[in-house]
Order: structure tokens, then sequence, then C-alpha cells
């Protein structure tokens, strides 16, 4: 096999006619409106960021300096780096309505081998992104627990730290106070730590249950969390306002810009998830009109919302005094309204439920694009006989987010997905400036403005957040190559090679055809 040949194999396109049509034979329903897509985004944006990453982003953490007050102009840069890339996703979803998300567009646009190394990246935001998710989700349960302290026993309202959390974080948390490690959790022949995240395995596995059950009652359920999280931030802002005092709003940076740039990179992760409203393209009743609107929808009122938050959370805190854990509750409990901080907890307990099971429906569907496409196994994509679900890869996936749930750290996941976000951010924006170009007459629904200087735009400042995070952010600025060199070497190893059978069966299907109608004739 020749060089070119192979760089033709790895180039190899689906048309984007070649899309619409497999998606135009689809027998999902087309149900969604522009409210419920709105709805989905917000329950796959509104999460971990906003309830808990918010306290690292303002008071720094080990690998980085915190933005102080001067976390909203971190959320503004923020917004405007995924502006760029929103507008990049409307334009091609709805000029390219079909399920699969950046993944499909990757295929239409840059081939096969991109298409495989953007679908195994989207797995660093959905299932690596999950992990991050359920482990703070583990903490705001932990605080709803303790609001029952004068109703249920000790062991159930403060249950052992090594039932709560990794063995990373127990032993720095040893570190930090002096503690000797083998007086906070066991160890099996005196040498291995045993320390679970119980809860966060709790939660992944009930969900998993829900969505081999089906997508309708999953979204269904969704939108209840959405309903309840909203109303608590929406109270949180509003209760929070009558006691800011403008006084704790000095220094407003106290880490000058170094803090502002790492808090976006930070609080960037407060904003992943819209682009989840794409992977619904082919359930949707006028994507070409309604693909956009929620999309952009969704980060207008997330960016207005966060802001608020952040405003009234930096004034009715003490700097120093933020937590990192529960910032949002925590702040109600500083202003002695203990009993709001429970309602709190259980908004956020909502937020974080509707990420996980938004991401986890978002990591099956792609999977299952993939293993259609043949860069999976074609078992893996076995539908349930009574609920009509890909009952394997929802189970698969569950599974890989509890195991890893076992020993990962909440920062470097919530790094890695950041990292992994911006790569298929950077993605969309060069594959509407390809598309531009490849076909410039196809009908566009929505056009990004100011083509190409917008894409171009999202493409420096995604490029360059995660470049500048990079110099910082030493853990997994090292691990991210290494997840790209794994997933180079599962495509050579087994998607190339099923590719080429898959054509190859095609080819001897068309001359075997081209044969009888020679016999006929
Ligand atoms: N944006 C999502 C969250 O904050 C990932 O949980």
């Amino acid at each position: 096999m020749t060089f070119n040949s192979i760089l033709s194999n790895l180039l190899t396109k689906k048309s984007p006619d070649e899309l619409i049509a497999i998606s135009k034979k689809s027998e999902l329903k087309k149900t969604l409106n522009v409210f419920d897509l709105i709805v989905i985004g917000i329950g796959a944006v509104v999460g971990t960021g906003i309830f808990t990453i918010i306290g690292s982003a303002i008071q720094g953490g080990p690998e980085g300096v915190g933005a102080g007050p001067a976390i909203i102009v971190s959320m503004v840069l923020a917004v405007i780096v995924c502006v760029f890339s929103a507008l990049c996703y409307s334009e091609i979803a709805a000029m390219i309505p079909v399920a699969g998300s950046a993944y499909t567009y990757t295929y239409a646009t840059m081939g096969e081998f991109m298409a495989w190394m953007v679908g195994w990246i989207l797995m660093l935001e959905y299932a690596i992104g999950n992990i991050t998710v359920a482990s703070a989700w583990t903490g705001y349960f932990a605080q709803f627990l303790k609001g029952f302290k004068h109703i249920l026993p000790a062991f159930v309202t403060n249950f052992p730290m090594w039932l709560r959390n990794d063995y990373r974080y127990m032993f720095a948390y040893c570190d930090k106070f002096g503690l000797d490690p083998h007086t906070q959790m066991p160890f099996i022949f005196d040498k291995i730590p045993v320390a679970i995240n119980l809860p966060a395995i709790f939660i992944v596995l009930i969900l998993t249950m829900i969505l081999v059950k089906g997508v309708k009652e999953s979204t269904r359920f969704a939108s209840i969390m959405v309903g309840v999280n909203m109303f608590m931030i929406v109270s949180f802002i509003l209760v929070g306002a009558f006691y800011v005092k403008p006084e704790n709003w000095t220094p407003f940076a106290p880490n000058g810009f170094e803090g502002i740039f790492m808090g976006a990179f930070i609080i960037f992760f407060a904003y992943i998830g819209f682009d989840a409203i794409s992977t619904t393209a082919e359930e949707t009743e006028n994507p070409q009109r309604d693909l956009p609107i929620a999309i952009l929808g969704t980060l207008i009122i997330c960016t207005i919302l966060y802001v608020l938050v952040a405003l009234v959370l930096t004034g009715t805190v003490p700097l120093h005094h933020i937590d990192t854990q529960a910032p949002i509750a925590h702040a109600m409990r500083m202003i002695g309204k203990d009993w709001f901080a429970g309602l709190l907890s259980i908004g956020a307990l909502c937020a974080l439920t509707s990420v996980i099971l938004i991401y986890q429906l978002g990591t099956t569907r792609i999977l299952y694009a993939m293993s259609r496409d043949r860069f999976l196994p074609k078992s893996l994509r076995l539908i349930h006989k009574k609920y009509r679900t890909p009952h394997v890869l929802t189970w698969i996936s569950g599974i890989v987010v509890m195991i890893c749930a076992l020993f990962m750290d909440l920062s470097i996941s919530a790094e890695l997905c950041n990292f992994g976000t911006f790569t298929s951010f950077i993605v969309i924006c060069i594959a509407v400036l390809i598309l531009r170009k490849t076909d410039p007459d196809r009908p566009r629904p929505f056009r990004v403005p100011f083509s190409p200087l917008f894409p171009i735009l999202g493409i420096l400042t995604c490029g360059g957040l995660m470049v500048y995070s990079m110099k910082y952010l030493t853990t997994s600025s090292l691990y991210f190559p290494l997840w790209l060199l794994m997933g180079v070497l599962i495509y050579v190893g087994y998607g190339y090679k099923q590719k080429r059978l898959e054509e190859n069966v095609k080819q001897s299907r068309v001359s075997k055809i081209a044969k009888l109608e020679k016999i006929e004739k």
C-alpha cells in the first residue's frame, strides 16, 4: 500500500448529502421545539461549573492562581471564546441537521481519521467531564445530608470521608492537616488504601438505569431537574443581593491578568454543554430555525445568570472565605441562612444530575454513531429488545465513569474536559471555513457573521486560552497528549482496518451486481 493510498483513506469524507439522506431515514421522532432545546441546553450547561468550580476559579488551586472578584471578567472572556464556536456550531447544525455533533461534521469536512479523533476527543468532554460532575455531586450530597443532622444518625449525616472521596484526595487531605492516613481510611494488607466515592458511583448507576429505559423518560426527568435548579439559582441571586457588601469586591483582581486568564480557563467548564443541543438535530421539528436560536439562547441565558451569581457570591462572602467544594450553599450559611443552604444543595443536586444524564446520553449517541461507522465493534450498538435503546453502550459508558470516579481527581478531569472541548471547538471553526470553500452554494439557514474573521477568532481564542493554561496545569497537559496518542493507536489497530474491510465488502457487492447485470443482458 502506497503512502498516497493510505493518505487518501485517512481523508475519506462522507458528503453532507449522504449524511442528510441517512438522517432522513432515521426513525427518531421529530418532537423537539425551541423551548425543549433550550431546556436540554441549560440542563447540559448549568452544573458543576457554577455550583462548585466557581470556588476554585475565584480562589485558585494548587496549579494556578484565582481571579478573585474579577471572576466576572473571566466569565465574559470565557463566553466570548464560546460565542465564536457557538456561531460555527449553529451554521453547521442548521446546514447539516444530523445527529453526532462535531464528530459527524468532521467526517463531512476533514475525513475519516480526523472524525475518529474528534469522536475520541469528545469522550474527554462527555465521559471524563462526567467524572468531574459525579464527584461534585458527592460534595453537594454530603452538604444535603448535613441538613438532617437533628433527624438522622451521625453515621448517615456525616458519613466517613473515605466513603465519599478518592484515595488521592484522602492523601492530600492527610498531608494538609498532618494526619496519619492509616487513621483516616482502611488499608488492605496494610498497604492498599481503600477510599471510594460511593455517592458518585450510586448516581451514575441510577442514571444509567434510567437511560437504558428510554430517551423520553430521560429528557422528561432532565426537564424537571432544570426547573428546580433554575428556581434555586434565581432565588440565590434575589436573596443574596440583600447581603452584598461592596467592600468585598476589593481588591477586584488580586492576581492581575494571570488570575483572570486562569479563571477564564477554569470557568470555561461552566459553559460546556451548549454543543449537546446539536446532538438532537434529528429529533428537532424545525432544526434549521430552532438549533441556532437554542444554541445562542442557552449561552445568553447562562451568561446572565452566571455573572449575577458571581457578583452575589463575591459580594456576600469575603474572598478568603469562599468555599471551593460547595461555594453557593456555603455563602448562604455564612449569612446565617442554613435552611436556604439546604435548599440550594437540592438545586445543585438537580443541576448536576441533569448534566450527568445529558452527558451520558451524549456519550452513548456519539459512540453509537462511531460504531455505525465501524470505528467500534458492531456488537456494541446492540439495541435493547424492549426499550429500544443502545443498552450495551449505555452500560459501558456508565461503568467507565464509575470506575474512573474511583481514582480520578475532580480538577484533573475538569481540565482534561476543557482541553477536549477547546479542541472540538477549534475543529468546528475549521469545518465552517472548509465548507464555505468546498460547498459554497449549499443553503445556509444560518450564517456566521463576519466569516472568515469570526471562525478564525474562535480558533485563536480557544487555542490561546488552552496553550496559556498548559503552562501552569502540568499534570493534565501531560495526560492530554497521552489521550490523543491512545486514540491514534486504537485507530491504527482497529478502526483503520475495519474501514478498509467495509470498503472491500462494498466493492465486492458492487462488482457482484455488475456481473449479474452483465449475465442478465
Ligand atoms: N457545564 C457543565 C457543568 O458545569 C459541564 O457541569
